[in-house]
């Protein structure tokens, strides 16, 4: 590997995508199709992105099995992200919905069907009819593994719209020019360890989650955070960190998802008692509130002694009674994961599972078109970062708030991608030159490689990677106190010191693999650090963020976006916005379900 400062060569794009989930391809789709000179960077081969885990469905009012409204998923998702969201955001996604959805069907993708051949859609937590009156059918599926017909449909139409893949290529920083433009980004290529300047005209952030900042997650490996990493590194503030999403239903020990399909389709959670305990908590909605609610609900029933197994540490997602055939039909990967990862035959036993982090609602800010926004400290309101946009889960729109709707992952995907896409298009690229890269344009990339290779200290990559996410797992879980969280800030801060002090053993030997591991490691620290800084200073209950010493919600004091900045690990705060496009606003109210 080249860790030596030498020039470093360079290609040129219109536009550079880091990233190929389903942001990322729908982003790409879109550019390519436009005629312009696409790049997009993958860590692993497009289709092996994280995408391709999501299981339930994309969600879309399409009306398909009984009457829906774009304005009542707006509401669902509204009140499911505790009244955090940007109303104007949450209303451009759920309008377009729909449209996205019948386009991803005219790309082919594979669907299930209703016998009138429309799509089948299936209920899922949170989404109701007549702003909450009962549940209603808004998943569109593709069995349970919606994600999976998602990524491969958009692979194939990239393909042939002849989008250039860079596959297994890491990137490393951001270039940004004087003026704070972004001009393109320093990639490794992790087989030959080559390093390469990228410039864009246009770089586009589709890089997902952090989700392994914690011990137990749904998240792939490839989840570390690396678009917020280099955001962080490049001064950018990185917005509702706080809010993480934990599913309600991993598999215990294993942490592999179950999807929410299953309650969709009727399966039930029980506790010790054989109790379905979520006619309890969430009389109208039961099992399918949105799953902050129910992640409260089962860990409640575990801390009051109602867990099942021999360590009474889990509860049981009970489906037996859906039937065989449904299951086969409906939930075929389901079953599949039952016997891989709790040796369980799901048509007989039910499934042990526990909440289990899944999700980040918070990202690198962007606006509706998914260009990068930070506070106008001059002009006041917030300007946009030249030539850098983000899309998909490491952005912040913000449509989750504090809470995510299932479903409303892939869609946010679809619409911004497609979004971003469009608003580069409209730029006129084309016309435009690349600006000059500065001179210095590799040097902070290249300085974190050489640290590397030259590094003495006795810290070993994985032992420090460890301890973050222990640390993240042990203080920043479902439920949050003021003591934990200071206990938790001041641990991460000494992890972020020992990060720096990484260093592989017999240098003579090391595999590039293990160099990206390191290289991913800066980023699980910023993702890490913005995560508890920002919880740490939120004094409410709101959505995920579950306070034990601040049990309510603080409107009063709290409807705010928290900004956090690597340097000096600052906070700001910006106004929420709760005026929609069109219609009016979902003014806040108590949440009950
Ligand atoms: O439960 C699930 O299938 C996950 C869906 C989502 O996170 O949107």
């Amino acid at each position: 590997m080249a860790a030596i400062k030498t020039a470093i060569p360079s290609r040129r794009f219109d536009a550079v995508i880091v990233g190929a989930g389903g942001s990322g391809m729908r982003a790409s789709l879109q550019l390519a199709e436009a005629g312009l000179n696409v790049a997009v960077l993958s860590k692993v081969f497009p289709t092996r992105s994280h995408t391709v885990a999501a299981q339930g469905g994309i969600g879309a009012s399409l009306g398909n099995m009984s009457e829906d409204d774009w304005y009542w998923h707006m509401f669902d998702t509204v009140k499911g992200g505790d009244y955090l969201g940007d109303q104007d955001a949450i209303e451009f996604m759920c309008r377009e919905a729909p449209k996205v959805v019948y386009e991803l069907e005219h790309f082919g993708m594979p669907f299930d069907r209703n016998p009138d051949g429309t799509i089948y859609q299936r209920p899922f937590g949170g989404h109701t009819a007549n702003f909450g009156e009962k549940p209603v059918q808004r998943a569109c599926a593709a069995a349970d593994r919606t994600g999976h017909a998602l990524l491969h449909t958009l692979y194939q139409r990239n393909v042939r719209a002849r989008t250039h893949f860079f596959v297994e290529w890491m990137a490393l920083d951001l270039v940004r020019n004087a003026e704070g433009d972004v001009v393109g980004v320093v990639a490794l290529e992790m087989e030959t360890g080559d390093v390469m300047i990228l410039e864009a005209k246009t770089t586009i952030f589709a890089t997902g989650g952090a989700g392994r900042i914690f011990a137990a997650s749904t998240n792939a490996f490839i989840n570390t955070g690396d678009g917020m990493g280099m955001a962080a590194r490049a001064g950018l503030p990185l917005q509702d960190m706080e809010f993480w999403q934990f599913h309600p239903t991993g598999v215990s020990g294993a942490g592999v998802l179950i999807t929410e399909g299953v309650r969709g389709e009727g399966g039930i959670l029980i506790n010790s008692n054989g109790e379905r305990f979520m006619e309890r908590y969430a009389p109208t909605l039961k099992d399918l509130a949105p799953r902050d609610f129910v992640s409260r609900s089962m860990d409640q029933e575990i801390k009051e002694g109602r867990g099942c197994g021999p360590n009474k540490d889990h509860v049981l997602l009970d489906l037996r009674h859906i039937g065989a055939d449904t299951i086969k039909k409906r939930l075929p990967s389901i079953l599949e994961i039952g016997h891989k990862f709790a040796n369980v035959d799901a048509t007989k036993e039910p499934i042990p599972v526990v909440p289990t982090i899944h999700y980040q609602m918070g990202g690198i800010p962007t606006n509706i078109h998914g260009q990068v926004v930070t506070p106008d400290v001059v002009n006041g309101g917030q300007k946009v970062v030249n030539g850098l946009y983000a899309i998909g889960e490491c952005a912040c729109v913000s449509v989750h708030g504090a809470n995510r709707l299932g479903t409303n992952s892939l869609l946010d995907l679809v619409v911004f991608g497609r979004a971003a896409g469009n608003h580069v298009v409209a730029s006129n690229l084309k016309q435009q030159a690349n600006k000059p890269l500065p001179k210095d344009a590799a040097d902070f990339a290249m300085d974190r490689l050489n640290r590397l290779e030259t590094s003495t200290g006795s810290e070993k990559v994985q032992d420090v990677a460890n301890d973050i996410r222990a640390t993240m797992q042990k203080y920043c879980g479902v439920f949050r106190t003021d003591a934990l969280l200071t206990q938790g800030v001041k641990e991460i801060m000494v992890l972020d010191e020992r990060r720096k002090h990484v260093a592989f053993k017999d240098k003579s030997k090391v595999f590039n693999t293990a160099r990206v591991e390191a290289l991913e490691l800066d980023n699980l620290i910023e993702t890490a650090k913005a995560t508890i800084v920002s919880a740490q200073a939120r004094k409410e209950s709101r959505g995920a963020h579950a306070h034990s010493d601040y049990e309510q919600r603080d409107d009063a004091n709290w409807m705010k976006h928290t900004l956090f900045y690597s340097e000096g690990n600052r906070l700001e705060y910006k106004a929420v916005n709760q005026k929609p496009l069109t219609v009016e606003t979902f003014k806040p109210k108590a949440r009950t379900f």
